[in-house]
């Protein structure tokens, strides 16, 4: 059956609002909210016998893959090597035997991340795709797969199938986390209450739809725009970087928040809206101080925060957007909403094809 719009405007907007039950879904696939331990069907590899990790992928899919990173080193204690499946395909890798990839990809179909997938089997990895369409080229040919239960995304720039992508990658951390005993039943049960709490929060900014709306008439008015954040948060100041690039059409930047004195600081000006991904946690004081610079040089900083980093952002902020608190480790699942949330809101600003945006297509088949 044909998918409609329903009451909204833009597939967009529908699939933005579909969020909450798309987390849902794809958490309980994964995740046994009783007991709350992470359920995994068979994967291709075991996660305690390998040495590395490959992660390829396009697009906000990579960057759903780059948090994937920070959360396996950290949670797995194993190294991941994450690139775009365009440079990985090229660039030779060295692959070293019994090793494992996880490629992800919403439409299964993308040309490179294919190429990269027989690049991998054929220098013998085990490969285990997360992918949105089961019947997909990707599914098929991998070695296993992992669904995203995002239902059909028609809106060209993906949205939920990101965060539902993000939603896998944090079972699979912790799943590679317990199978390589770098974490206790103790520390699982911890993250795994953590994820169950995202749908309602991620319901719960929905509703700051009005105040995400405001910060978006600011937006609009821009010609460049910074996003700002640090750890797990920077892979996210990238997606709502390229979020607003590609319906927007504004130009802006995601950069990690103490890499900005090493360049972006020279664009910063009264008329570069920086936006700061900051939730409290142990990366707050730090990225504050960067926030704090870049406000001291005339920068108009604009925060999304929680309860906790409000006070301290206030001080310097030009606008501060306070979110549901939540465990630092579920924070880039919740704060990816926001950032979608507001270049959509440009974008509608600005009055492009939101679903449809110049020169971009939903699966890119060729090279
Ligand atoms: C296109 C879409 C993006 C998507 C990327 C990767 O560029 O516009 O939204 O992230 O392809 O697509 P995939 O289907 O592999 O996730």
């Amino acid at each position: 059956a044909a998918v409609g719009k329903g009451n909204y405007r833009h597939f967009m907007e529908k699939e933005l609002h579909e969020h909450p039950a798309v987390l849902g879904d794809t958490l309980r696939q994964y995740l046994d909210p009783k007991t709350l331990e992470v359920r995994l069907p068979r994967l291709p590899f075991d996660p305690a016998r390998i040495g590395r990790l490959t992660i390829s992928a396009c697009g906000s899919a990579f960057l759903a893959g780059m948090v994937g990173r920070y959360w396996i080193e950290q949670l797995a204690r194993l190294p991941v090597d994450a690139d775009v499946a365009s440079e990985f395909r090229y660039r030779n890798p060295p692959l070293a035997d019994g090793g494992a990839a996880i490629l992800i990809s919403q439409s299964g179909e993308t040309a490179d991340n294919m190429a990269a997938l027989r690049l991998l089997r054929e220098a013998g990895q085990r490969v285990l795709s997360v992918v949105n369409v089961p019947e997909s080229s990707m599914a098929r040919e991998s070695d296993g797969a992992l669904l995203t239960v995002a239902g059909p995304e028609i809106g060209v720039a993906s949205t939920k199938a990101f965060t539902a992508q993000l939603a896998v990658l944090a079972c699979l951390a912790i799943g590679f986390g317990r199978a390589r005993r770098e974490l206790s039943t103790l520390d699982e049960g911890r993250l795994a209450q953590t994820l169950l709490e995202v749908p309602s929060h991620a319901a719960a900014i929905l509703e700051q739809d009005a105040q995400i709306r405001e910060l978006a008439m600011e937006v609009a008015k821009a010609r460049d725009v910074l996003f700002l954040g640090r750890g797990a948060m920077y892979p996210i100041a990238l997606e709502g970087a390229l979020k607003l690039k590609e319906i927007s059409y504004i130009h802006a930047e995601g950069y990690a928040a103490g890499e900005m004195k090493h360049g972006p600081i020279a664009l910063i000006d009264s008329d570069v809206p920086v936006i700061a991904l900051c939730p409290s946690g142990p990366l707050f004081e730090k990225t504050a101080s960067n926030l704090q610079e870049a406000a001291a040089r005339g920068g108009r900083v604009m925060a999304f925060t929680d309860a906790e980093g409000e006070a301290a952002l206030r001080r310097f902020a030009e606008r501060v957007i306070v979110l549901p608190r939540i465990g630092e480790f579920a924070t880039p699942i919740l704060y990816a909403i926001p950032v979608q949330l507001l270049a959509y809101h440009v974008a509608v600003l600005k009055g492009t094809d939101v679903d449809q945006p110049r020169n971009l297509a939903k699966s890119v088949t060729v090279e």
